[in-house]
Protein backbone atom coordinates (compact mmCIF):
# COMPACT_ATOMS: atom_id res chain seq x y z
CA UNK A 1 0.00 0.00 0.00
CA UNK A 2 1.47 3.21 -0.89
CA UNK A 3 -0.57 6.70 -0.13
CA UNK A 4 -0.20 9.71 -0.06
CA UNK A 5 -0.93 11.88 3.01
CA UNK A 6 -1.16 16.15 4.05
CA UNK A 7 -0.33 17.45 7.48
CA UNK A 8 -1.52 20.26 8.88
CA UNK A 9 0.31 22.75 10.68
CA UNK A 10 3.93 23.64 10.72
CA UNK A 11 5.66 23.07 14.50
CA UNK A 12 7.80 20.93 16.24
CA UNK A 13 4.92 18.33 16.44
CA UNK A 14 4.15 18.38 12.79
CA UNK A 15 8.38 18.26 12.07
CA UNK A 16 8.32 14.86 13.90
CA UNK A 17 4.62 13.79 12.06
CA UNK A 18 6.98 14.48 8.91
CA UNK A 19 9.80 12.31 9.45
CA UNK A 20 7.74 9.08 11.11
CA UNK A 21 5.43 9.10 8.00
CA UNK A 22 8.70 9.53 5.68
CA UNK A 23 10.04 6.41 7.56
CA UNK A 24 6.49 4.55 6.72
CA UNK A 25 6.50 2.33 4.05
CA UNK A 26 2.82 2.38 3.74
CA UNK A 27 3.82 6.19 3.12
CA UNK A 28 4.67 7.36 -0.64
CA UNK A 29 4.28 11.25 -0.51
CA UNK A 30 4.39 13.47 2.43
CA UNK A 31 3.07 17.14 2.07
CA UNK A 32 2.72 19.73 4.95
CA UNK A 33 1.32 22.84 5.03
CA UNK A 34 2.88 25.21 6.25
CA UNK A 35 5.66 23.38 7.15
CA UNK A 36 8.80 25.03 8.53
CA UNK A 37 12.43 24.82 7.39
CA UNK A 38 12.57 21.31 8.94
CA UNK A 39 9.76 19.44 7.21
CA UNK A 40 11.31 20.34 3.89
CA UNK A 41 13.69 17.40 4.44
CA UNK A 42 10.97 15.04 4.41
CA UNK A 43 7.91 16.25 3.01
CA UNK A 44 6.17 19.05 0.32
CA UNK A 45 5.91 22.33 2.11
CA UNK A 46 3.02 24.33 0.74
CA UNK A 47 2.23 27.46 1.76
CA UNK A 48 -0.90 27.64 2.93
CA UNK A 49 -1.89 28.53 6.74
CA UNK A 50 -3.84 25.97 9.59
CA UNK A 51 -6.31 28.90 9.95
CA UNK A 52 -7.11 29.03 6.06
CA UNK A 53 -9.78 25.56 6.01
CA UNK A 54 -11.00 26.40 3.15
CA UNK A 55 -7.55 26.59 1.39
CA UNK A 56 -6.57 23.59 3.01
CA UNK A 57 -9.60 21.48 1.75
CA UNK A 58 -8.41 22.59 -1.66
CA UNK A 59 -5.07 21.87 -1.37
CA UNK A 60 -6.39 18.39 0.13
CA UNK A 61 -8.27 17.92 -3.04
CA UNK A 62 -5.95 19.40 -5.51
CA UNK A 63 -2.92 16.83 -3.93
CA UNK A 64 -5.24 14.36 -3.73
CA UNK A 65 -4.00 13.06 -0.70
CA UNK A 66 -5.32 9.44 0.87
CA UNK A 67 -6.12 11.09 4.03
CA UNK A 68 -5.12 14.49 6.12
CA UNK A 69 -3.39 14.45 9.43
CA UNK A 70 -4.12 17.79 11.73
CA UNK A 71 -1.68 18.94 14.29
CA UNK A 72 -2.83 21.58 15.57
CA UNK A 73 -6.88 22.04 17.51
CA UNK A 74 -7.64 24.97 16.25
CA UNK A 75 -8.53 24.09 12.44
CA UNK A 76 -10.56 20.81 14.40
CA UNK A 77 -12.18 23.40 16.22
CA UNK A 78 -12.76 24.95 13.02
CA UNK A 79 -14.51 22.15 11.55
CA UNK A 80 -12.00 20.68 9.48
CA UNK A 81 -12.28 17.58 9.65
CA UNK A 82 -16.04 17.88 9.18
CA UNK A 83 -15.58 19.42 5.58
CA UNK A 84 -13.27 16.94 4.78
CA UNK A 85 -15.24 14.28 5.13
CA UNK A 86 -18.33 16.32 3.63
CA UNK A 87 -15.69 15.80 0.48
CA UNK A 88 -14.91 12.38 1.37
CA UNK A 89 -11.30 13.00 2.54
CA UNK A 90 -10.83 10.85 5.34
CA UNK A 91 -8.62 13.00 8.64
CA UNK A 92 -6.96 11.93 11.49
CA UNK A 93 -7.93 14.66 13.98
CA UNK A 94 -11.82 14.85 15.66
CA UNK A 95 -14.64 16.83 14.06
CA UNK A 96 -15.84 19.83 15.13
CA UNK A 97 -18.55 18.18 18.08
CA UNK A 98 -15.13 16.30 19.43
CA UNK A 99 -12.76 18.96 19.13
CA UNK A 100 -14.63 20.94 21.97
CA UNK A 101 -13.08 18.19 24.54
CA UNK A 102 -10.01 21.03 23.81
CA UNK A 103 -12.12 24.29 23.17
CA UNK A 104 -14.33 24.30 26.09
CA UNK A 105 -13.13 22.87 29.49
CA UNK A 106 -16.66 22.50 31.20
CA UNK A 107 -17.60 20.74 27.59
CA UNK A 108 -14.40 18.62 28.46
CA UNK A 109 -15.73 18.71 32.83
CA UNK A 110 -19.15 17.65 31.09
CA UNK A 111 -18.13 14.76 28.83
CA UNK A 112 -16.01 12.92 32.18
CA UNK A 113 -19.23 13.47 34.06
CA UNK A 114 -21.22 11.61 32.00
CA UNK A 115 -18.28 8.83 31.67
CA UNK A 116 -17.51 9.04 35.37
CA UNK A 117 -14.30 10.00 34.88
CA UNK A 118 -12.21 11.26 37.29
CA UNK A 119 -10.94 14.97 37.79
CA UNK A 120 -10.69 18.13 39.88
CA UNK A 121 -14.07 19.39 41.26
CA UNK A 122 -15.50 22.83 39.66
CA UNK A 123 -17.62 25.18 39.99
CA UNK A 124 -18.59 27.96 37.18
CA UNK A 125 -18.53 31.61 37.91
CA UNK A 126 -20.13 34.37 36.51
CA UNK A 127 -20.98 37.82 36.79
CA UNK A 128 -23.77 36.87 39.08
CA UNK A 129 -21.15 35.04 41.23
CA UNK A 130 -19.52 36.29 44.56
CA UNK A 131 -16.06 35.58 43.83
CA UNK A 132 -14.95 36.33 47.21
CA UNK A 133 -17.05 33.08 48.54
CA UNK A 134 -15.98 31.30 45.75
CA UNK A 135 -12.46 31.59 46.48
CA UNK A 136 -12.80 31.13 50.11
CA UNK A 137 -14.68 27.93 49.56
CA UNK A 138 -11.70 26.68 47.51
CA UNK A 139 -8.73 28.18 49.51
CA UNK A 140 -5.96 26.30 51.53
CA UNK A 141 -4.26 25.39 48.52
CA UNK A 142 -3.79 26.98 45.13
CA UNK A 143 -6.64 28.22 43.47
CA UNK A 144 -6.69 26.90 39.71
CA UNK A 145 -8.71 29.06 37.34
CA UNK A 146 -9.48 28.13 33.74
CA UNK A 147 -10.92 29.87 30.88
CA UNK A 148 -13.42 28.21 28.73
CA UNK A 149 -12.37 29.14 25.31
CA UNK A 150 -9.05 28.31 23.33
CA UNK A 151 -6.59 30.42 24.69
CA UNK A 152 -3.21 29.00 22.91
CA UNK A 153 -1.93 27.94 26.76
CA UNK A 154 -2.40 30.90 28.36
CA UNK A 155 -5.70 30.35 29.57
CA UNK A 156 -5.28 28.65 33.16
CA UNK A 157 -3.99 30.33 36.36
CA UNK A 158 -2.76 28.56 39.25
CA UNK A 159 -1.94 30.97 42.01
CA UNK A 160 -1.98 31.45 45.83
CA UNK A 161 -2.36 35.41 45.10
CA UNK A 162 -6.37 36.19 46.07
CA UNK A 163 -5.88 39.47 44.07
CA UNK A 164 -4.22 37.51 41.00
CA UNK A 165 -7.02 34.70 41.14
CA UNK A 166 -9.84 37.64 41.41
CA UNK A 167 -8.22 39.73 38.67
CA UNK A 168 -7.89 36.64 36.34
CA UNK A 169 -11.79 35.23 37.18
CA UNK A 170 -13.06 39.03 36.14
CA UNK A 171 -10.87 39.53 32.91
CA UNK A 172 -12.39 36.00 32.34
CA UNK A 173 -15.86 36.73 32.77
CA UNK A 174 -15.52 39.97 31.12
CA UNK A 175 -14.15 38.71 27.70
CA UNK A 176 -15.74 35.15 27.80
CA UNK A 177 -19.21 35.53 30.06
CA UNK A 178 -18.03 32.73 32.47
CA UNK A 179 -14.49 30.93 33.53
CA UNK A 180 -13.98 27.62 35.62
CA UNK A 181 -12.40 27.44 39.67
CA UNK A 182 -11.22 24.18 40.04
CA UNK A 183 -9.95 22.38 42.88
CA UNK A 184 -6.14 22.27 43.09
CA UNK A 185 -4.86 18.85 42.62
CA UNK A 186 -1.69 18.07 44.19
CA UNK A 187 0.87 15.48 42.35
CA UNK A 188 2.71 14.60 39.47
CA UNK A 189 1.76 14.86 35.43
CA UNK A 190 2.24 12.92 32.35
CA UNK A 191 0.63 12.54 29.38
CA UNK A 192 -1.14 9.57 27.73
CA UNK A 193 -2.03 9.92 24.16
CA UNK A 194 -4.45 7.73 22.71
CA UNK A 195 -5.56 6.71 19.14
CA UNK A 196 -8.66 6.00 18.41
CA UNK A 197 -11.48 5.27 16.20
CA UNK A 198 -14.92 4.29 16.43
CA UNK A 199 -13.59 0.40 16.51
CA UNK A 200 -10.76 0.72 19.35
CA UNK A 201 -8.05 2.59 20.94
CA UNK A 202 -4.35 2.41 21.08
CA UNK A 203 -2.75 3.84 24.18
CA UNK A 204 0.93 5.03 23.01
CA UNK A 205 3.64 5.12 25.79
CA UNK A 206 3.02 7.29 28.51
CA UNK A 207 5.45 10.65 28.35
CA UNK A 208 6.06 13.79 30.42
CA UNK A 209 5.95 17.27 29.22
CA UNK A 210 8.06 20.16 31.11
CA UNK A 211 6.00 23.38 30.71
CA UNK A 212 7.69 26.06 33.16
CA UNK A 213 10.13 27.68 31.20
CA UNK A 214 13.32 27.08 33.77
CA UNK A 215 14.82 24.26 35.67
CA UNK A 216 13.86 23.44 38.85
CA UNK A 217 10.43 23.61 36.84
CA UNK A 218 10.36 27.38 37.67
CA UNK A 219 8.94 30.43 35.87
CA UNK A 220 6.37 30.92 33.27
CA UNK A 221 4.43 28.14 31.85
CA UNK A 222 5.36 27.83 28.07
CA UNK A 223 3.92 24.94 25.32
CA UNK A 224 6.30 22.81 27.03
CA UNK A 225 10.91 22.79 27.21
CA UNK A 226 11.65 19.52 26.53
CA UNK A 227 9.15 15.94 27.35
CA UNK A 228 10.47 12.50 27.44
CA UNK A 229 9.05 8.70 26.55
CA UNK A 230 7.61 6.46 28.67
CA UNK A 231 7.42 8.36 31.85
CA UNK A 232 7.94 5.99 34.61
CA UNK A 233 5.64 7.92 36.83
CA UNK A 234 3.09 5.89 34.98
CA UNK A 235 3.83 2.73 36.73
CA UNK A 236 2.28 -0.86 34.97
CA UNK A 237 -0.70 -0.24 38.15
CA UNK A 238 -0.69 3.34 37.34
CA UNK A 239 -1.44 2.65 33.75
CA UNK A 240 -4.13 -0.48 34.61
CA UNK A 241 -5.73 2.38 36.41
CA UNK A 242 -5.86 5.06 33.80
CA UNK A 243 -6.98 2.55 31.24
CA UNK A 244 -9.68 1.08 33.69
CA UNK A 245 -10.84 4.85 34.88
CA UNK A 246 -10.34 7.06 31.62
CA UNK A 247 -9.36 5.43 28.57
CA UNK A 248 -12.23 2.91 28.58
CA UNK A 249 -14.96 5.11 29.92
CA UNK A 250 -13.98 7.51 27.78
CA UNK A 251 -13.43 5.17 24.31
CA UNK A 252 -16.93 3.76 25.12
CA UNK A 253 -18.79 7.30 25.76
CA UNK A 254 -17.04 8.89 22.53
CA UNK A 255 -17.57 5.88 20.44
CA UNK A 256 -21.63 5.62 21.54
CA UNK A 257 -21.74 8.74 19.78
CA UNK A 258 -23.36 9.24 16.20
CA UNK A 259 -20.22 10.81 15.30
CA UNK A 260 -16.99 8.71 16.26
CA UNK A 261 -13.73 10.31 17.33
CA UNK A 262 -11.22 9.76 14.79
CA UNK A 263 -7.61 11.20 15.73
CA UNK A 264 -5.61 11.05 19.10
CA UNK A 265 -7.29 12.21 22.37
CA UNK A 266 -4.27 13.65 24.94
CA UNK A 267 -5.13 13.01 28.31
CA UNK A 268 -3.28 15.21 31.09
CA UNK A 269 -2.92 13.39 33.95
CA UNK A 270 -2.58 14.38 37.29
CA UNK A 271 -0.97 11.56 39.59
CA UNK A 272 -1.68 12.04 43.13
CA UNK A 273 0.15 10.66 46.05
CA UNK A 274 -1.83 7.04 46.23
CA UNK A 275 -1.47 6.21 42.45
CA UNK A 276 -4.66 7.30 41.55
CA UNK A 277 -4.86 8.82 38.44
CA UNK A 278 -7.11 12.43 37.56
CA UNK A 279 -7.79 13.77 34.10
CA UNK A 280 -6.40 17.69 34.21
CA UNK A 281 -7.22 18.64 30.68
CA UNK A 282 -8.15 16.94 27.57
CA UNK A 283 -6.34 18.09 24.01
CA UNK A 284 -7.48 16.67 20.49
CA UNK A 285 -4.14 16.19 19.24
CA UNK A 286 -0.50 14.90 20.00
CA UNK A 287 0.84 17.02 22.40
CA UNK A 288 3.75 19.61 21.61
CA UNK A 289 6.74 18.49 22.60
CA UNK A 290 4.99 14.88 23.68
CA UNK A 291 4.48 13.74 19.84
CA UNK A 292 8.30 14.04 19.40
CA UNK A 293 9.22 11.54 21.94
CA UNK A 294 6.14 9.43 21.22
CA UNK A 295 5.99 8.92 17.61
CA UNK A 296 9.77 7.53 17.30
CA UNK A 297 9.18 4.73 19.74
CA UNK A 298 6.59 3.04 17.27
CA UNK A 299 7.90 0.43 16.01
CA UNK A 300 4.93 -0.59 14.10
CA UNK A 301 4.34 1.91 10.33
CA UNK A 302 2.68 5.20 11.79
CA UNK A 303 1.36 6.37 8.46
CA UNK A 304 -0.81 2.72 8.87
CA UNK A 305 -1.46 3.56 12.46
CA UNK A 306 -3.52 7.15 11.58
CA UNK A 307 -5.02 5.86 8.59
CA UNK A 308 -6.34 2.92 10.49
CA UNK A 309 -7.80 5.43 13.16
CA UNK A 310 -9.16 8.04 10.36
CA UNK A 311 -10.91 4.92 8.25
CA UNK A 312 -12.32 3.48 11.72
CA UNK A 313 -10.11 0.33 10.95
CA UNK A 314 -8.13 0.54 14.46
CA UNK A 315 -9.51 -3.23 15.47
CA UNK A 316 -7.75 -4.68 12.95
CA UNK A 317 -4.69 -3.01 13.83
CA UNK A 318 -1.99 -3.77 16.23
CA UNK A 319 1.18 -1.94 17.37
CA UNK A 320 4.24 -2.50 18.94
CA UNK A 321 6.77 -0.27 20.26
CA UNK A 322 10.66 0.13 20.26
CA UNK A 323 11.99 -1.12 24.33
CA UNK A 324 13.81 2.29 24.27
CA UNK A 325 13.76 5.78 25.69
CA UNK A 326 12.85 9.25 23.60
CA UNK A 327 13.83 12.76 25.11
CA UNK A 328 13.95 16.10 23.71
CA UNK A 329 15.08 19.45 24.61
CA UNK A 330 13.82 22.71 23.15
CA UNK A 331 15.93 25.56 22.43
CA UNK A 332 13.76 28.59 22.80
CA UNK A 333 14.27 32.34 21.52
CA UNK A 334 15.30 35.09 23.45
CA UNK A 335 12.08 36.22 25.71
CA UNK A 336 10.05 33.10 25.29
CA UNK A 337 7.37 32.60 26.55
CA UNK A 338 6.63 36.57 27.02
CA UNK A 339 7.83 38.00 23.53
CA UNK A 340 10.09 36.28 21.69
CA UNK A 341 12.98 37.88 19.58
CA UNK A 342 12.67 36.01 16.07
CA UNK A 343 14.82 36.48 12.43
CA UNK A 344 17.79 35.74 14.33
CA UNK A 345 20.71 33.52 12.43
CA UNK A 346 20.62 29.79 13.85
CA UNK A 347 24.05 27.96 13.29
CA UNK A 348 24.74 24.76 13.55
CA UNK A 349 21.67 22.96 13.38
CA UNK A 350 22.91 21.00 9.93
CA UNK A 351 25.81 19.91 11.66
CA UNK A 352 23.60 18.53 14.88
CA UNK A 353 22.18 16.87 11.64
CA UNK A 354 19.50 13.93 11.53
CA UNK A 355 20.96 10.89 12.40
CA UNK A 356 18.83 7.64 13.32
CA UNK A 357 20.08 7.96 17.23
CA UNK A 358 19.25 12.10 17.72
CA UNK A 359 18.19 15.06 15.36
CA UNK A 360 17.03 17.78 15.03
CA UNK A 361 13.46 18.83 15.14
CA UNK A 362 12.42 22.51 13.73
CA UNK A 363 9.50 24.31 15.50
CA UNK A 364 9.76 28.17 14.74
CA UNK A 365 12.19 27.80 11.81
CA UNK A 366 12.33 29.93 8.37
CA UNK A 367 14.88 30.50 6.05
CA UNK A 368 15.54 34.10 4.53
CA UNK A 369 16.36 35.88 1.18
CA UNK A 370 19.81 34.42 1.02
CA UNK A 371 18.25 30.70 2.38
CA UNK A 372 20.34 30.91 6.08
CA UNK A 373 18.55 29.25 8.49
CA UNK A 374 17.07 31.70 11.02
CA UNK A 375 14.46 31.87 13.93
CA UNK A 376 10.78 32.74 13.07
CA UNK A 377 8.77 31.38 16.51
CA UNK A 378 9.23 31.10 20.25
CA UNK A 379 10.09 27.18 20.27
CA UNK A 380 12.65 27.32 17.45
CA UNK A 381 13.97 23.82 17.58
CA UNK A 382 14.40 20.74 19.82
CA UNK A 383 16.99 18.05 19.78
CA UNK A 384 16.01 14.82 20.07
CA UNK A 385 17.54 11.67 20.89
CA UNK A 386 16.80 7.65 21.22
CA UNK A 387 18.47 5.51 23.29
CA UNK A 388 18.49 2.32 25.29
CA UNK A 389 18.45 3.96 28.30
CA UNK A 390 17.03 7.74 29.57
CA UNK A 391 20.38 8.59 30.66
CA UNK A 392 21.63 7.86 27.48
CA UNK A 393 18.69 9.87 24.96
CA UNK A 394 19.75 12.63 27.34
CA UNK A 395 23.30 12.58 26.70
CA UNK A 396 22.96 12.38 23.03
CA UNK A 397 20.13 15.11 22.83
CA UNK A 398 22.35 17.51 25.45
CA UNK A 399 25.27 17.17 22.91
CA UNK A 400 23.63 17.90 19.44
CA UNK A 401 21.95 20.73 21.09
CA UNK A 402 25.21 22.16 21.94
CA UNK A 403 26.43 22.19 18.38
CA UNK A 404 23.71 24.57 17.77
CA UNK A 405 23.75 28.40 18.41
CA UNK A 406 21.15 31.00 18.28
CA UNK A 407 21.95 34.51 20.05
CA UNK A 408 20.08 35.04 23.43
CA UNK A 409 18.27 31.66 22.82
CA UNK A 410 17.40 29.63 26.46
CA UNK A 411 17.10 25.75 26.99
CA UNK A 412 16.42 23.92 30.21
CA UNK A 413 19.14 21.66 31.68
CA UNK A 414 17.13 19.22 33.64
CA UNK A 415 14.91 17.43 31.01
CA UNK A 416 14.04 13.90 32.28
CA UNK A 417 14.88 15.04 36.13
CA UNK A 418 12.30 13.14 37.71
CA UNK A 419 13.27 10.21 36.01
CA UNK A 420 16.66 10.18 36.27
P1 LIG B 1 -4.54 22.79 31.47
O1 LIG B 1 -4.48 23.71 30.31
O2 LIG B 1 -5.91 22.50 31.96
O3 LIG B 1 -3.71 21.55 31.25
O4 LIG B 1 -3.72 23.49 32.64
C1 LIG B 1 -2.38 23.91 32.48
C2 LIG B 1 -1.54 23.45 33.64
O5 LIG B 1 -2.08 23.94 34.87
C3 LIG B 1 -1.50 21.93 33.82
O6 LIG B 1 -0.53 21.35 33.02
C4 LIG B 1 -1.18 21.82 35.29
O7 LIG B 1 0.20 22.00 35.52
C5 LIG B 1 -1.90 22.98 35.89
N1 LIG B 1 -3.23 22.55 36.37
C6 LIG B 1 -4.38 22.55 35.66
N2 LIG B 1 -5.41 22.09 36.41
C7 LIG B 1 -4.89 21.79 37.60
C8 LIG B 1 -5.45 21.28 38.83
N3 LIG B 1 -6.76 21.04 38.96
N4 LIG B 1 -4.63 21.10 39.87
C9 LIG B 1 -3.30 21.36 39.76
N5 LIG B 1 -2.72 21.87 38.67
C10 LIG B 1 -3.50 22.08 37.59
N1 LIG C 1 2.84 20.02 25.64
C1 LIG C 1 1.52 20.32 26.03
C2 LIG C 1 0.56 20.40 24.94
O1 LIG C 1 0.82 20.06 23.81
O2 LIG C 1 -0.57 20.82 25.20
Amino acid sequence: MSRSVLVVGGGGREHALCRALSQSESISDVHVTPGNAGTANYATNHPISASDIDGLVSLSQTLCVDYVIVGPEAPLCDSLADILLEHGIPCFGPQAIHAELEGSKLFAKEAMRRANVPTADYMVLDSSSDIESALSSYSGNPWVIKRDVLAGGKGVVVTTNAQEATDFINDSIQTDGHVLLESFLPGEEASMLVVMDASGFVCLPPSQDHKRVWDGDKGLNTGGMGAYCPAPVVTEEIHRKVLERIVKPMHESLSGMDVPYRGVLYVGLMIDEHGDPFVVEFNVRFGDPECQVTLPLIASDVGELLFAAATDSLDNYSVSFHDKHCLTVVLASEGYPQSAKKGRVILGAELAGDADDAWVSHAGTGTDDSNTLISTGGRVLATTAIAPSLAEARVLSYQRLGMISLQGSHYRNDIGHRAL
